[in-house]
């Protein structure tokens, strides 16, 4: 087995994996090199509302049917970090944030008793209940963009996002990581991709078009530790063809309770 393995992602072409060990000052350095968007421009940091916004009126625009990335209608490499990392099971629940059109879930669905998918507009979740029928037990729930209402407390086994966080205000995905900790069991995993190389410190999200914002490693493991998730691994995947750019992987769980010592 290479060191190095190809993998492609949707949105940046063919990335070569790497693993490193997580809070890599290096990647902060990088990114502080990179020139910030600027707000001079006259673009203003979107709120999570107008980020929701821009968002349905993509799809209302055909966003995944005129999108370049998405005319394959497969993920077959994402599927298989996440496989890897998140090891879904035929008796968890699993629930993706941001699932569009189900192409994940196509693939993973087979692989648990029942699943979960939640996006902020009707047309992407009618092509995921298309792209289901016959798949497997699935839910395919609207959210408002920040909550995983009416997901219950403590009854998913494994949460994750895909190619989604990069895309939402830093306030969106905050509360996603509050709200992946309540809705996971104790002991539960949590897997989300995050952009790095992009200005760690930008709020400017273009809501012109699905504009991208970075994080570094620190960023990463504050806000799930703020959220009460305990950080398991952070994997750096360079993106080929994008010099500054990488993915983070983030993994971590929701740490067991506390036992209750008799008394
Ligand atoms: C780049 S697409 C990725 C879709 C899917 N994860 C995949 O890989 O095929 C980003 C998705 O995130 C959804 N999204 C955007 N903002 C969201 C939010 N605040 N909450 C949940 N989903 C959101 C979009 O509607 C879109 O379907």
């Amino acid at each position: 087995m290479p060191a190095l393995s190809r993998l492609r992602c949707s949105c940046y072409g063919v990335v070569r994996m790497k693993t490193t060990p997580h809070r890599t000052t290096d990647v902060e350095q990088e990114a502080a090199s990179i020139p910030r968007p600027s707000s001079a421009a006259g673009v203003h940091a979107a709120t999570p509302q107008e980020a929701v916004e821009n968002w349905r009126a993509l799809h209302r625009g055909g966003y995944f049917r005129t999108h370049r990335c998405y005319q394959d209608r497969t993920h077959d490499d994402g599927v298989a970090n996440l496989r890897r990392l998140l090891k879904p099971g035929k008796d968890d629940v699993l629930l993706e944030i941001g699932c569009g059109y189900g192409r994940v879930l196509h693939h993973l669905l087979p692989d648990v008793r029942r699943a979960i998918g939640m996006d902020i507009a009707a047309e992407p979740l009618d092509e995921a209940r298309e792209l289901l029928r016959g798949c497997g037990d699935v839910e395919l729930l609207l959210t408002d963009g920040l909550s995983l209402h009416p997901v219950a407390d403590a009854s998913v086994d494994a949460a994750f996002a895909f190619t989604v966080f990069q895309h939402l205000t830093r306030a969106q995905v905050a509360a996603y990581l509050c709200e992946a900790m309540r809705v996971l069991r104790p002991g539960g995993r949590f897997c989300a991709q995050f952009l790095t190389g992009r200005d760690p410190g930008a709020d400017v999200l273009d809501t012109a078009q699905e504009q991208s914002l970075g994080y570094t490693a620190a960023q990463i493991c504050s806000l799930a530790e703020d959220a009460g998730l305990a950080v398991q691994t952070l994997e750096r995947h360079l993106i080929e063809n994008h010099k500054d750019l990488a993915w983070f992987w983030l993994l971590a769980m929701r740490p067991a309770d506390p036992q209750v010592k008799p008394a």
